[in-house]
């Protein structure tokens, strides 16, 4: 036996060797972002004029029905692979009846892109009450105040094919109610839209990072707040597993984590656990810190996006929604 085996036939094993160049860098990339991976959300608002900044989120615009099919057409133009909808009502009262009235503003909206792409994206809507109910809340409530769960699956039921009708491609249910998946998928199927897909907001925790969006989609709840509802983050990730099981049981074609950033843990859980697509959210508090902190010139804008995204499919995502898609969609 000579003491000079293999292992000491070598210098010490150099990881840094495929990260000497630039090209190299290219050859060795395991996690390539890709247009068609991401998903612009939206907001359209009724009765205005002109585009609403919205000063948490710059950048970002309650639109006009004309200025959403701009944003659309452009968003189709970058490659990404869809775009998500949400309605802001004129009006909203305890039921939320604008978001199934057939010409309530995501009807509208859907109407107007679907004559503007058609098929080529994937146009989705948010489908949820907490933007139309005048309480705030994602359902209908019990005299008590609480959120009664199956008399809302009776609302959602009829958003979906409210929304369906209009020409969404994909319903995205993000209400966090039990048994939300198989009563929309019943209620499609009946009504003739078995194609529609379900993209359903499966592990969505309560969560700060979601204050941007409340301004933008004008839904703050008027009081209490939603953890009665949305997952409490400080549960193991194996609720999450449970969920998205439930829900691809119940006819889920995607499920989806919410945030992303705090929750990349729940991504490749559900990653492994699912054989259907997995997004994750990149929510409007993500979105605001890293523009805040540019603005300061405390952060490289770019850097971070792109550092960002692509921790989100590192860690097993197929599908991100961002409200940098079209951006970033642009520049890949
Ligand atoms: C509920 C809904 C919310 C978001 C998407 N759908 C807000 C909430 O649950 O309070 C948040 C998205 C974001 O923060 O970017 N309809």
């Amino acid at each position: 036996m000579t003491a000079t085996g293999p292992a000491g036939s070598f210098g010490p094993v150099r990881p840094r060797r495929l990260r000497r160049t630039p090209a190299m860098r290219r050859l060795a990339t395991q996690v390539r972002l890709h247009p068609a991976d991401l998903v612009l959300p939206l907001f359209v608002k009724e009765g205005i004029d002109e585009p609403q900044p919205i000063p948490s989120m710059p950048g970002v615009v309650q639109h006009t029905r004309e200025s959403v099919r701009k944003a659309v057409t452009e968003a189709v133009q970058a490659g990404v692979g869809g775009v998500m909808l949400f309605g802001i009502p004129a009006v909203k009262d305890a039921r939320g009846s604008g978001a199934d009235d057939p010409d309530g503003v995501v009807q509208v909206a859907l109407r107007d892109v679907g004559a503007e792409v058609g098929d080529s994206t994937v146009v989705m809507a948010d489908l949820c009450l907490d933007e139309y109910t005048d309480h705030g809340h994602c359902g209908l409530l019990t005299p008590s105040g609480d959120v009664d769960n199956d008399a809302t699956l009776e609302r959602y039921a009829s958003i979906a094919v409210a929304q369906a009708a209009a020409g969404a491609h994909v319903v995205g249910p993000s209400g966090m109610m039990d048994g939300q998946v198989a009563a929309i998928r019943g209620a499609l199927d009946t009504a003739g839209f078995a194609d529609v897909a379900i993209l359903a907001y499966t592990a969505k925790y309560a969560s700060a990072m979601y204050g941007p969006f409340r301004d933008a989609a004008e839904c703050a709840p008027q009081f209490g707040d939603r953890a009665g509802y949305q997952q409490d983050p400080a549960r193991s990730s194996d609720e999450a597993v449970r969920e998205a099981l439930l829900d691809v049981a119940e006819g889920a074609d995607m499920v989806m984590v919410k945030p992303a950033l705090g929750y990349l843990d729940v991504v490749r859980r559900l990653a492994d656990a699912v054989d259907v697509p997995v997004a994750a959210y990149n929510v409007s508090g993500e979105y605001a810190m890293v523009e805040a902190a540019a603005a300061n010139g405390w952060l490289d804008r770019d850097r971070a996006i792109d550092e960002m995204l692509t921790s989100i499919k590192r860690a097993g995502a197929d599908i991100v929604l961002t409200y940098w898609a079209t951006e970033v969609a642009a520049r890949l």
